[in-house]
């Protein structure tokens, strides 16, 4: 299968994040070719300060190879570095219709949050179709709240391949059952839009400081309680083995547990689970060159895929001679 996603530099990356889509991507790399991308272009419609877009798109491609990605095995790239996606992009926006992108939740969610709505932000599924399509993806790893978007994506590609010919290679969204909707600190889906977030590579010490500080409900310790409905039971069967967390489980159904212990679980959990990612990105931070000349080599050949989608589409619209 072709696997492709994208995640924006609009902060560092948080555990829904990892455990949503980055996780899937690394998992995937090994039997199937990956294209990984980040996601400036979209990033642009949030973060208007220059210096800054250009030291999160860095710090991502290094949270990422750190993380696991392995250039070896997937393409990582940087979307801005394919323009061939922006071209794909205008060609789609002439067969979307008004109506899907205003019935889109991301984009109803912020303009209800009270942010300007630009037309970057009213058209970002199209972007987000266009860099699903340059590159022919069959499997796109997501979490929940890319979903729609990529149900977009299937629709305009039906609609071109209806329309002009059989060009476009529909995708399917692939999620994560148990990390889909990631919880974030208040319970709600983690997310940097709800200041709920918990870094991957923020300091140990600080994580478990926002772990200690997590409401929890207010019944007494004696009572057994259901695992699945409690937030921090979501984030523990994230990081521990598979006989750690049935235990928790255990422990939660029994009853007669402090939540104190269960955070002290939690933080231990995720320090040990993110060491590893932490040594490496210490170390390739002192090797910038590598990093860009990863990130070159990967948009080389992500250029080349998606420059034969875009003849193919070309072809097929008119634009060019046959
Ligand atoms: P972004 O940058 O908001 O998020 C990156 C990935 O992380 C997932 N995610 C979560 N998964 C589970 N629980 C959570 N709490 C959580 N928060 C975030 C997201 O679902 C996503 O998979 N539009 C995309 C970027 C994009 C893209 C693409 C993705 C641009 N072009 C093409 C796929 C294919 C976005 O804003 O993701």
């Amino acid at each position: 299968m072709r696997v492709l996603s994208g995640i924006q530099p609009t902060g560092r990356f948080h555990w829904g994040n990892y455990f949503g889509a980055i996780q899937q991507y690394i998992d995937l790399q090994h039997e199937h070719t990956g294209y990984y991308f980040i996601a400036n272009l979209h990033a642009l419609t949030t973060i208007r300060e220059p210096e800054l877009l250009r030291q999160l798109t860095r710090d991502a491609a290094l949270d990422l190879l750190a993380l696991g990605l392995d250039p070896d095995k997937a393409t990582l790239f940087v979307q801005s570095d394919v323009p061939e996606v922006s071209q794909l992009t205008w060609i789609l926006m002439t067969c979307t219709p008004l109506g899907l992108l205003e019935r889109c939740h991301a984009f109803k969610e912020k303009k209800a949050r009270g942010l300007t709505a630009d037309a970057g932000l009213f058209t970002y599924p199209v972007l987000m179709a266009a860099d699903i399509l340059a590159y022919d993806a069959n499997w796109v790893p997501v979490g929940q709240d890319q979903v729609q978007h990529i149900e977009v994506c299937r629709d305009l590609a039906t609609s071109f391949n209806h329309h002009f010919a059989e060009v476009f290679v529909l995708p399917e969204a692939r999620l994560l059952s148990n990390a889909a909707k990631v919880p974030g600190t208040d319970g709600e889906k983690m997310s940097k839009s709800y200041d709920n977030t918990i870094g991957i590579f923020e300091d140990p010490k600080q994580v478990r400081k926002k772990i200690m500080r997590m409401p929890t409900d207010s019944r007494a310790m004696e009572e057994p309680k259901d695992p699945d409905t409690d937030h921090l039971y979501q984030l523990f069967q994230l990081f521990g083995s598979p006989s750690e967390v049935q235990e928790m489980a255990e422990l939660y159904r029994r009853g007669g547990f402090g939540y104190g212990q269960i955070k002290k679980s939690l933080a231990d959990a995720a320090e040990r689970y993110f060491s590893e990612a932490h040594a490496r990105r210490n170390e390739l931070a002192n090797r910038p060159d590598t990093v860009d000349d990863i990130l070159r080599a990967g948009a080389k050949r992500a250029r080349e895929q998606a420059s034969t989608v875009l003849e193919r589409v070309e072809q097929a619209c008119g634009i060019t001679a046959n």
